[in-house]
């Protein structure tokens, strides 16, 4: 196999080294509210734009987001709420540097720190590296044979605040393609549904576990329970940015619906993950080299696509901000679990 394009950029873990899931409730900043709806500046200077789907997803050419101002900034979260993922092509981003990556995210909220997962050398777990070869393996793999691989999912949804704007990055893309990733929209699926149906909904909470499978895939049933960090969200937010409707569901993390018996709880949640990944609803974003994908974690789930070969190398980074704690989309009707 040929030498990694980013060596610098592989993921090692230091000995022991294990932070905590937890994150204690905090006041969070949402730049995105800062932003002026009605004149993305960003958008205007020789940027091309093109809508994936008229409901999910946006591709921009011709912006450096290594160059954008904080007003900029306030501008792609909150067109990454709105289209819920803004895919940027043609970036230095992989090239800028450690510290100017992490100012740039960083800009959106406290970093989240992966407690697992490998990170460049020299750097910290904010640095999340999504890295398959040969040696290490990919998702598949990881998983033991199964039909299919899909694993939607909202990012670390079991704490108070839970990840909000989020970049992730290519560095290196399988050789033969492939490893996608797809993006659902979690408003969109929320408005598809009936007004009777939404009015059952918008009472209900959902139970989060970071005893998640992926979590339990990496360091084992017994680990994952033992420092499981829980807590509960309104399975329908309203989204900080939009005011719009969300439907919070997340199927790794969230899988319990407060206050249900165990079989009403399983059949309602299957029915909401059945509907939620429609094609109505969602996107893939193929990854070209130069690609970073910023999205919003109220306003769309996701999935990778791990369909390429085994011992075919894929390199991503992603770094995860911190916003606010989701709030119940209609208050009167939301039964507080707590
Ligand atoms: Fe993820």
């Amino acid at each position: 196999m040929a030498n990694p394009l980013y060596p610098d950029y592989l993921p090692t873990r230091p000995d022991g080294y294990s932070p905590t899931l937890d994150v204690p409730l905090f006041e969070a900043d949402e730049p995105g509210t800062r932003a002026d709806p009605t004149t993305p500046s960003i958008l205007k200077a020789g940027a091309t734009i093109t809508n994936i789907t008229p409901i999910i997803g946006t591709e921009i050419r011709g912006i450096q987001l290594s160059k954008l101002t904080h007003t900029g900034l306030d501008e792609v979260a909150f067109l990454a709420a709105q289209r819920g993922v803004l895919v940027f092509r043609e970036q230095d981003f992989a090239d800028i540097g450690f510290e100017k990556q992490k100012e740039v995210v960083k800009y959106y909220g406290p970093l989240h720190k992966h407690p697992t997962m490998g990170y460049p050398a020299g750097t910290g777990p904010e640095f999340h590296v999504v890295y398959a070869d040969e040696k290490a393996g990919n998702l598949r793999t990881l998983l033991g044979p199964h039909t299919t691989y899909d694993l939607w999912h909202v990012d670390q949804t079991f704490t108070p605040n839970v990840p909000s704007t989020t970049f992730f990055w290519v560095l290196e893309i399988p050789a033969s393609g492939g490893g996608d990733t797809a993006f659902t929209s979690l408003t969109a699926a929320y408005e598809a549904l009936s007004p009777a149906f939404r009015e059952l909904l918008g009472g209900l909470s959902l139970y989060h576990t970071s005893a998640s499978v992926g979590e339990v895939a990496r360091v084992g049933m017994e680990r994952a329970l033992k420092e499981a960090v829980n807590t509960t969200h309104p399975l329908v937010i309203r989204h900080p940015v939009t005011r719009k409707p969300s439907l919070f569901v997340n199927p790794t993390i969230a899988r319990k619906i407060e206050g249900f018996l165990p079989e009403e709880s399983d059949n309602l949640l299957k029915f909401l993950h059945d509907h939620f990944r429609s094609l109505d609803f969602s996107c893939r974003v193929k990854w070209e080299k130069g690609t970073v994908v910023v999205w919003d974690q109220r306003a769309a789930a996701h999935s990778a696509v791990p369909d390429f070969a085994d011992g075919e190398r894929r390199h991503m980074l992603r770094m995860i901000p911190y916003g606010t704690k989701p709030q119940p989309a209609f208050p009167e009707k939301f039964i507080d679990s707590k």
